[in-house]
């Protein structure tokens, strides 16, 4: 085995995993249609929807995708002739256009600036206007800029006008608060190895009994038609395709670690007190947030570059010394830096990644 120094990772995922969730995947070789493995899945689809207390009526799906595979099969699987609107101020609200656009599903949209909140008033304006949506779908956690975007406030929204809520929960499910009924949620889609620390390669889609018990009668999707791994998981256990066995055991290794260490509020806590040591070593050297401090999610946050220094240069001096940041994407691909807060780091990670902000922007002064 090589000995490759490990990085410490402050890009949105993947994320470092503990080596207890890293020599899980290395324990057991598995067929995909045997009954060990079937009840492995089973297991994982249980916990997930155990990680929030308003999801007794709502049911997991794995699949083996990215993030983006999650998105996609939630949006083929339950959007279908009618009207949605999608609520968008970053690049991850504009992907879920180009899904929906591709498999010509009906679709408003309501765009905001990406260094803006979304406006409750403007989507109501909208809902008054056009009678015909019966859907929202909204990115929780933006990681274009690292805003936790107004999900009480929309749920409420959906709740007034009667509309289902499809959510975008990549990069916050495990971290942040999805109080599922209270906010009319038919779907949410996530990833294993974000918040919840699994390894890459490995999503899953939490959907309400009602949206698993409607089934179309025609698809858009083959491998996204999350009815298919649904009818499968929920009986024998098996899915429609080869899961990536490993990935699996690897997450319910992370899960097991994930409820020991307390849950969704624990690992709040934990990636925010994080964020705040960060921020504050920065705003003492004059570097400052993109967007107002409070309106931040526990997971990221991304800080402005002082004139004349490179998102090049600072990234190769923290690589240099272990450590990965993120670029901005879009028009902030030259102007911004970020940094998440997820995964198995240690404390004293943070301590030297402050003490190396200090002598790198202390030396481009
Ligand atoms: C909110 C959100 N949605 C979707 C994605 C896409 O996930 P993936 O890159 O795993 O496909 C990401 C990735 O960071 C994300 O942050």
């Amino acid at each position: 085995m090589s000995n490759i120094k490990q990085n410490t990772l402050l890009n949105p995922g993947p994320v470092n995993m503990s080596d207890r969730v890293k020599n899980r995947m290395i324990r057991e070789d598995f067929c995909h249609r045997e009954k060990e493995f079937s009840a492995l899945v089973k297991d994982v689809n249980s916990q997930i929807v155990k990680i929030y207390d308003g999801m007794k009526n709502y049911e997991s799906v794995i699949i083996s995708s990215s993030g983006t595979g999650a998105v996609e099969g939630m949006l083929t699987s339950f959007i279908h002739d009618e009207k949605s609107l999608i609520i968008s101020n970053g690049v991850y609200g504009e992907r879920m256009e180009r899904i929906l656009r591709v498999q010509n599903k009906k679709l408003e949209m309501i765009q905001f600036d990406w260094l803006d909140p979304i406006n409750i008033k403007s989507i109501k304006n909208c809902l008054d206007s056009d009678q015909s949506i019966k859907n929202l779908i909204l990115v929780h956690h933006e990681t274009t800029t690292g805003r936790l975007n107004e999900l009480k406030e929309v749920g409420q929204l959906c709740k007034d006008y009667d509309l289902g809520l499809y959510l975008d929960g990549v990069s916050s499910f495990g971290a942040e608060e999805i109080a599922a009924n209270e906010i009319n949620l038919k779907a949410v889609s996530a990833s294993a190895n974000k918040c919840l620390h699994g390894a890459p390669g490995l999503a899953f889609v939490v959907a309400h009994k009602d949206q698993w018990e409607r089934a179309p009668e025609k698809t858009s999707g083959v491998y996204f038609d999350l009815h298919q791994y649904y009818a499968m998981q929920k009986t024998d256990g098996f899915s429609p395709f080869t899961q990536a066995t490993h990935l699996v055991s690897a997450f319910n290794e992370a899960m097991l670690e994930f409820n020991e260490m307390g849950g969704w509020k624990a690992r709040n806590n934990l990636f925010r007190s994080r964020a705040e040591e960060i921020n504050a070593c920065l705003d003492r050297l004059g570097i400052e947030t993109l967007i107002p401090k409070e309106d931040y999610s526990s997971v990221l946050r991304s800080y402005q570059l002082p004139e004349g220094i490179s998102y090049e240069d600072l990234h190769a001096f923290m690589k240099k010394n272990g450590f990965v940041i993120y670029q901005g994407q879009g028009s902030f691909k030259k102007n911004i830096f970020r940094i998440s807060t997820m995964g198995h780091i240690k404390e004293s990670d943070i301590t030297l990644l402050c003490s190396l902000f200090e002598e790198f922007f202390k030396n481009h002064d």
